[in-house]
């Protein structure tokens, strides 16, 4: 991907974190959230209170669309379409915790308090229909030797030719 012609849109975005790694890698940044206030310019971008489904309309071909621990805010119709209008741009990138049996007891009870109620299998992104998975990492993050976060990174690319 060159650098300097694509843009991050990075949905979900909390205080913009993100905004500095576009920065670093020469792409222009656009963050949504619905707990954003107001908008908000930053260095590389904007910062504009606009959720999942309305940010839909801005995607452009240029675009790498992250969500960095959101989709599990997300319920199922509310995903599907931005994964769908997702298609439209250049990459996805998404980083999330997932349920699985496996899960040490005590990521499972932090789950079950997340305010995130939509946690998803790893299975549910191995394959994202409209996609080639380029990417796809499960890791655990631990706390004192714990694995208290079951959690993966995916990097999809959309299938040009289903489109
Ligand atoms: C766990 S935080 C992640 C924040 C940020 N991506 C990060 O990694 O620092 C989840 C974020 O998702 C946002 N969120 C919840 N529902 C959303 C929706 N329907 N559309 C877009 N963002 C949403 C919340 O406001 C919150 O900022």
């Amino acid at each position: 991907m060159d650098t300097g012609t694509h843009r991050m849109v990075d949905v979900g975005c909390g205080p913009g974190w993100l905004s500095r790694l576009a920065a670093s890698l020469q792409y222009r940044y656009l963050g949504v959230d619905p707990a954003a206030r107001r908008s908000k310019l930053l260095s590389g971008g904007r910062i504009e209170p606009l959720d999942a489904d309305a940010v839909q309309q801005e995607l452009q071909p240029t675009d790498i669309l992250v969500l960095n621990g959101v989709a599990h805010h997300l319920d199922d119709e509310t995903l599907q379409g931005l994964l769908n209008a997702a298609r439209r741009c250049t990459a996805l990138l998404i980083c999330d915790h997932r349920t699985e049996q496996a899960n040490h007891a005590l990521n499972r009870l932090l789950q079950r308090y997340d305010r995130g109620k939509y946690i998803r299998p790893l299975t549910f992104f191995s394959h994202l229909q409209g996609y080639s998975t380029m990417h796809l990492d499960p890791f655990e993050i631990k706390w004192l030797g714990l694995p208290v976060w079951s959690y993966f990174t995916g990097l999809y690319r959309p299938d040009r030719s289903e489109s």
